[in-house]
């Protein structure tokens, strides 16, 4: 592989900090592990990942986890917050300058927004934000960029929806803005009271696209991409708020046939009941690729990263 760009000891932070070009690298990279990914190396041998998850998680920790075991490296870290000294009460600073001793990268997943930026802040070693918050997943928004582009073959041109909780959902937050250096049209879709971020729209209006609506149905046929995302129930400051807007969009049969032949169906997963279950074994359905497709980005994340 030929470097081109320098990602070595970078932290990901936020999808805001890589350009096009080093977006498209990325998955220049994650297409060369595929292989890698079934085979297995050493690349990262005697190299250590640290995964500390102070919020639940089933995929992005486990891929984080697999995907430096792939690349030969080791893994340490807790998945529970409450059975490390946290519960005693130390501060998220001197937990990352404590683990740094022991890991030569730290992939982190707090409740706190600006989480990651401060933990960067203080770490000798490179942070990976695997969720901050409700605020941003930028390296879920990378494996949901590789997956549009391996399932259709490009990224420009196509009509990408965005569906459910846009305002407490972080994987879309990150998204959105990944998607806003291609040449798309972004639709937004949600219920009022969960409207994309203000922050997030402003920050990409100039650049791309945007038609926000309520109505899913009415857009359907137009698009080629449909990623739509649990409504986050534990963001919701008041559950009655929750109550009027849970299950407000479900996917089924009915549904994808109402679309174009060739669309795809995204999710960042996990799923309640967005999509019936009846859908997943229709063609159009590529959530359980997308779980793959993670893991081969996170193992080019951290070959780029730890520099091999
Ligand atoms: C997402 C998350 O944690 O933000 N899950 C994931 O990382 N694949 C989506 C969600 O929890 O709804």
């Amino acid at each position: 592989m030929v470097f081109s760009l320098k990602f070595t000891g970078r932290n990901i932070i936020s999808i805001e900090d890589f350009s096009r070009k080093e977006i498209n690298y990325i998955l220049q990279v994650s297409r060369n592990m595929e292989p890698i990914a079934s085979k297995g190396s050493d690349i990262l041998k005697r190299k250590i990942l640290a995964t500390l998850f102070f919020e639940p998680s089933t995929r992005t920790r486990l891929s984080f986890e697999a995907a430096m075991l792939k690349l030969g490296g080791s893994t340490i870290g807790f998945a529970d917050a409450d059975i490390t000294s946290v519960k005693k009460g130390e501060n998220l600073s001197d937990t990352i300058r404590t683990i740094e001793n022991y890991a030569d990268i730290i992939a982190l997943r707090h409740p706190l927004e600006g989480s990651a930026k401060l933990a960067a802040e203080f770490s000798r070693v490179p942070i990976l934000n695997a969720g901050s918050g409700a605020e941003e997943h930028p390296t879920q928004a990378l494996m949901d960029l590789y997956t549009i582009q391996k399932e259709k073959g490009r990224i420009d041109g196509l009509k990408i929806a965005l569906v459910g909780d846009l305002r407490y959902g972080r994987t879309v937050h990150s998204l959105a803005c990944a998607l806003s250096l291609f040449d798309i049209e972004l639709y937004l879709i949600s219920p009022e009271s969960l409207r994309m971020r203000k922050g997030v729209v402003d920050s990409i209006k100039n650049q791309v696209s945007i038609t926000e609506d309520k109505n899913l149905d009415k857009i359907i046929p137009q698009i080629d991409v449909l990623y739509i995302t649990r409504i986050q129930k534990e963001r919701f400051p008041d559950p009655a708020e929750y109550s009027k807007v849970k299950g407000v969009y479900k996917i089924d049969l009915k549904t994808i046939s109402s679309g174009k032949n060739d669309l795809i169906l995204l999710h960042p997963l996990p799923r309640l009941d967005e999509i019936a279950s009846e859908v997943d074994d229709t063609p159009q359905a590529k959530y359980f690729q997308q779980v793959w497709n993670g893991i081969v980005v996170r193992m080019a994340l951290l070959f780029l990263v730890l520099g091999a």
